[in-house]
């Protein structure tokens, strides 16, 4: 039995503007994606010759997290689709392999746990290929990402980057330090597409929740490394939308915001990301939290975090 051992970060939107919805069911962004040091780590075993046809027999999560009520491990998800999208594209005949996937990243929270699986299954992938013909060029992963899902192409990126179109187009941000955080799953999972037409039906009734477009202010902020300019710049669109679909996010808000610099909703929530001055800081600020909250899930974390990459082959 041999394994190729892959892993990808956990994000948080350090500034998410959501524009109109496009005819495609996807609305325009300008989002700074930051990865974090929290990451999800996927193994494919490998056993056999060479087959032709679908490359994955069987996929297993283990969950160091709350795990979720449905059974993910079928076709559907995403690393099990990334496997079977490259092999495929790839050509080339390679031995079934068993996924298994080490869940560290919060499920349905915001945090593109899901999309980091598929990042780290696409570069494990093109590894299995590479032992059996030609990889697939940086290009065509890419591509694969974004057919995915929108979020993917960054998993695969790491770093902070500014994301246009729904998110997918990159661009490398300038950013000075670290920055540290601390994660809180208030365990009400919130679907991404229910967070994006909320909030077009929110602007129908409400004019003032404008779209946020412009990223000026904290690409400032993160080019001078100031963590309280940091903080102020932070903004999410989806923050409303969040609130709305689960009020008790409010009180998260404001006692995570009273620990640390900021709290803000991550992406489409629930995740809730504090912000803080120091290492220190995001431990006084995580205990504080769990005393309050104390069904809640929390961990730190420090970003920038690099992109999928593949850990081992053995
Ligand atoms: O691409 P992904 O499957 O992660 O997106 C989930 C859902 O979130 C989409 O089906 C869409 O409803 C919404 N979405 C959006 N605009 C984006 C990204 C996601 O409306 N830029």
């Amino acid at each position: 039995m041999r394994e190729i051992v892959a892993s990808a970060p956990g994000k948080v939107n350090l500034h998410l503007g959501v524009g109109e919805a496009r005819a495609d069911g996807y609305h325009d962004l300008v989002s700074v994606f930051h990865a974090v040091d929290r990451r999800e780590v996927v193994r494919l075993r490998i056993d056999g010759d060479p087959v032709a046809g679908p490359a994955v027999e069987t996929m297993r999560t283990t969950f160091f997290v709350d795990r979720p009520d449905e059974d993910i491990d079928g076709p559907g998800n995403l690393a099990w689709r990334a496997v079977e999208a490259v092999v495929a594209r790839a050509g080339v005949a390679v031995p079934r392999v068993r996924i298994e996937v080490d869940k560290h990243v919060f499920v349905a929270g915001g945090m593109a746990g899901g999309s980091a699986d598929a990042a780290a299954a696409l570069v494990a992938a093109n590894a299995l290929v590479a032992e059996y013909g030609e990889p697939l060029s940086p290009q065509v992963l890419y591509e694969l990402a974004a057919s995915l899902g929108a979020d993917v192409p960054f998993s695969l990126m790491g770093g902070t980057a500014l994301g246009t179109g729904r998110g997918d187009e990159l661009v490398e941000m300038l950013s000075r330090g670290r920055l540290h955080w601390v994660f809180i799953n208030p365990k009400i999972g919130i679907n991404t597409g229910k967070a994006f037409s909320l909030l077009d039906d929110l602007r129908h009734g409400n004019p003032a929740l404008l779209p946020h477009l412009d990223s000026a202010q904290l690409s400032q902020a993160l080019t001078s490394g100031d963590v309280g300019r940091i903080a102020a710049a932070l903004h999410n669109d989806l923050e409303e939308p969040a609130l709305t679909l689960r009020p008790v996010l409010k009180r998260v808000l404001a006692a995570a915001g009273d620990a640390g610099r900021r709290a803000i909703v991550s992406g489409s929530g629930p995740t809730v990301a504090v912000l803080c001055d120091s290492a220190d800081a995001t431990r006084f600020a995580a205990e504080h939290v769990a005393e309050q909250f104390d069904a809640y899930e929390v961990f730190v974390a420090e970003g920038p975090d690099h992109g999928a990459v593949v850990e081992r082959v053995s």
